[in-house]
């Protein structure tokens, strides 16, 4: 049975659909469960869950799954069986999306032996060639900062393929332009010599994006604070908000339901709800489960730090310690 999670705020002017319910957050088994919540968290196994829904009832389906590189949320194992789970995983969230809805599978590399295999290749060949989606964008999530490899060079992007059910589908330009580089910039011939060339509402944000984990901005704003930062959970592989917050806007409108099959610690669902749109989360771990309960309560009573959407991303000036040689570098052979 669906139940309230620990002392939720009220929702305020949030409108649920077909309800004046004011429930927020529901632990759930089944899609049933749900009823009007705002959040139904599911803690099982992915495919139980995705089993529980009859019909399409997703307009967007979002999600990073296991790598299969031996995380400490997942068992490693043969490489054709670990995509063989992750078909089956694919075909059920794609019976259960609407027509007019998308797909957004957020991956890396799976390395084996030091070589690299890019998700996204496999991916593509699973869910364009098996099961007859279309591909819209194939989105570089671009990072600053991570492990560094001595063996090539150091991976600092993963991708987002953005796929589509049919040809009729949403995408809400407007809702997610940025501001143009250079909107002072005017035609310089033709029938609108002199007037502003930039659109006025912004530019596309383009296939490539930034945003930076909180965890990671914290580390350049207040050095050596990294593990006390509050928006740093234990798991190892948080999305930021921000990344999905813009897939929230431009693919699916107000009230739309929103699933993340591999939720981790909720950033997803934090990023549904924040738009007013209502979201469910499956993932396997209790551990994280409890994380992403945590999270939503402090976005419920305001307590949540997180970077807002379109944030400059913090560049350290010449002057500030981290920007600065060592001390114990000096008369080294440094760069
Ligand atoms: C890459 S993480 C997702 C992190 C998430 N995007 C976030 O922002 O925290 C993948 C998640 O899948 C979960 N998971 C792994 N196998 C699962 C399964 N069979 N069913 C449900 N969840 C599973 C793991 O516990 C892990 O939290």
């Amino acid at each position: 049975m669906a139940y309230k999670v620990s002392n939720p705020l009220e929702i305020g002017d949030l409108p649920l659909i077909g309800s004046n319910d004011k429930t927020q957050i529901s632990l759930i088994n089944k899609i049933d469960d749900f009823g009007n919540s705002e959040v139904g968290l599911a803690n099982m196994d992915v495919l139980d869950f995705l089993k529980t829904v009859k019909n399409p009832v997703a307009r967007l389906i979002v999600a990073s799954p296991p790598y299969n590189i031996g995380k400490p949320y997942e068992k490693r194992e043969a490489f054709e069986d670990y995509l063989d789970w992750q078909e089956e995983v694919l075909k059920e969230c794609h019976r259960i999306l609407l027509d007019n809805g998308s797909l957004c599978w957020q991956v890396g590399n799976y390395v084996e032996k030091k070589e690299i295999f890019p998700l996204d290749f496999f991916f593509y060949n699973i869910i364009k060639k098996k099961i007859g989606m279309k591909l819209r964008n194939r989105i570089i999530w671009r990072f600053g900062h991570g492990l560094p490899s001595s063996s090539r060079f150091s991976g600092r992007y993963e991708t987002i393929l953005w796929f589509t059910k049919s040809d009729d589908y949403i995408f809400n330009l407007d809702a997610v332009r940025v501001r143009s580089k250079y909107p002072g910039k005017r035609y310089y011939r033709g029938p609108n010599k002199g007037k502003p060339s930039c659109n006025i509402k912004g530019k596309n944000p383009s296939d490539i994006w930034d945003p930076v984990p909180e965890w990671e901005e914290s580390v350049w704003d207040i050095p050596n604070v990294k593990a006390h930062h509050p928006e740093k959970t234990k798991h190892p592989c948080q999305f930021p908000i921000e990344l999905i917050e813009r897939l929230v806007l431009a693919l699916t409108n107000e009230s739309d339901l929103i699933i993340d099959p591999f939720c981790g610690t909720g950033s997803s669902l934090i990023a549904a709800i924040s738009r007013k749109r209502r979201a469910i989360g499956v993932d396997k771990s209790t551990e994280y489960i409890n994380i992403c309960i945590d999270r939503l309560n402090r976005y419920y009573n305001g307590s949540l730090k997180r970077r807002i959407l379109g944030t400059p991303i913090f560049e350290p000036k010449p002057t500030d310690k981290v920007a600065q040689i060592p001390k114990e570098w000096e008369g080294l052979d440094h760069f």
